[in-house]
């Protein structure tokens, strides 16, 4: 795919088909997230693939968890974090992404972020479609508790065959985001 279509085409892709996502195309989807740039080349991205029971008992947790600190909260401060549950629930895969750095680094955060991109790129030009999702931010530790791993929980990348596209979201001009300094 051209790099340019591949930059402007791709789109967050919050409605799937009810269809599997053959491992193979994951795989390639991870491969391409290695490919990223990371500090020190330290490549500190780790994945962990949800699908089936594994995916449901975290997005299960998810909502539970939700629910609990709606109620401390208010759910008017819950933000999208009830419809991004949603689509972890009807999506065919999750990707869980880590950060795995060990140095405390700020840009061992922003390895991993290189490598999610890598990821929704590699996605879309296979016809797949995903969506990035922050929100799992309200319930961190308990998603981390439960996956048990030592790392920081950075993500959730959704991932399925597109049912629906959204339109293009609006985009700020090279000029409302750049200075020029000679
Ligand atoms: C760091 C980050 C966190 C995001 N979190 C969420 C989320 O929790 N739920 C969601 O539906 N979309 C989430 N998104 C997707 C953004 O809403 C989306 O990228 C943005 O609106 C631009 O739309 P586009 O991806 O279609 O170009 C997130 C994107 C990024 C980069």
């Amino acid at each position: 795919m051209d790099l340019d279509q591949a930059l402007k085409g791709r789109r967050s892709v919050r409605s799937y088909l009810d269809k599997s996502v053959q491992e193979d195309l994951v795989r390639q989807v991870i491969e391409a997230a290695t490919f990223a740039p990371s500090a020190k080349n330290g490549q500190q991205w780790r994945f962990t693939v949800l699908i089936g029971n594994a995916k449901k008992a975290l997005t299960d947790l998810f909502r539970h968890e939700l629910e609990v600190v709606s109620q401390r909260i208010g759910l008017e401060n819950m933000g999208s974090s009830f419809s991004s549950c949603s689509i972890m629930e009807k999506a065919p895969v999750v990707i869980m992404v880590w950060n795995a750095g060990e140095k405390s680094w700020e840009t061992e955060i922003h390895s991993v972020a290189a490598a999610i991109q890598n990821v929704l790129l590699k996605a879309y030009a296979l016809g797949l479609g995903t969506v990035w999702i922050g929100d799992i931010f309200y319930t961190l530790s308990a998603l981390k508790r439960h996956l048990g791993k030592p790392w920081k929980l950075m993500a959730a990348v959704a991932l399925g065959w597109p049912a629906h596209v959204s339109n293009p979201r609006p985009r700020k001009s090279v000029d409302e985001v750049t200075e020029f300094l000679s």
